[in-house]
């Protein structure tokens, strides 16, 4: 795979000035802007809905990497689509249908993602594998940022990394929870191609040479 995405989640950021974050993440050369939605169900926190994800839209070009942690995540794809996320991710553990859900992402012209808890085996992903084009693997139970990354959980990139080698297939790996200048470089050699930063990222003074660092 090419050189790691970084991929700032706004969760950590100042909620009253959102379109400021989404200029901070722009100048670092973060690749990304990561987006939590949860829905006080799936998950004990609220963030926000499409609406903030159209108004950002506006203020940045940036690849809009939804990730839905919501109940009944097949209610919402759409609008988050309509808003202008370019990949959606919703949770396995929250899809009765995850295989159609996958297609219908894909239907709207969008990269199709799927995210695992930490308590889900990572095998429960096979038969899926051939219709995602990400995969979230969370390396920490979802909810809130500042958390410390589950080590065991980098097992699991490691088995999807080698599971996509061996069936030739394309889709990219993500790590998503506790993240940071200590942890990311044992992500990336467990196969990470995406790395999900929340907190280490809007507390890092210099951001240009936090993602830069981040990188190698
Ligand atoms: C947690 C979210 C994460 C969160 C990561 O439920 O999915 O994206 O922002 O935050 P950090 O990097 O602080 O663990
Ligand atoms: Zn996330």
């Amino acid at each position: 795979m090419g050189k790691t995405i970084i991929a700032p989640s706004v969760l950590s950021a100042d909620f009253a000035d959102l379109g400021g974050a989404a200029d901070q993440i722009g100048v670092s050369g973060a690749d990304w802007i990561h987006l939590d939605v949860m829905d006080g169900q799936f998950v004990p926190n609220l963030t926000f809905g499409p609406k903030l994800v159209r108004d950002l839209r506006r203020r940045s070009q940036a690849f809009f990497d939804a990730h839905l942690m919501v109940q009944t995540p097949d209610r919402i794809v759409r609008a988050f689509a309509d808003a202008g996320a370019d990949a959606i991710t919703f949770h396995l553990e929250a899809a009765v249908h995850p295989h159609r859900l996958l297609q219908n992402i894909r239907d709207l012209g969008k990269k199709a993602g799927i995210s695992i808890v930490p308590s889900t085996p990572a095998g429960m992903l096979s038969e899926l594998l051939p219709f995602v084009d990400l995969i979230l693997i969370m390396t920490v139970n979802p909810g809130f940022g500042g958390q410390h990354i589950i080590p065991e959980c980098l097992d699991k990139v490691r088995f999807l990394a080698e599971e996509r080698q061996k069936r030739g297939l394309e889709c990219l790996l993500s790590v998503d929870g506790g993240i940071n200048g200590e942890t990311a470089a044992s992500a990336i050699a467990a196969g990470a191609d995406v790395l999900v930063i929340g907190s280490a990222f809007f507390a890092a003074k210099d951001k240009a040479s936090f993602v830069s660092q981040l990188r190698t």
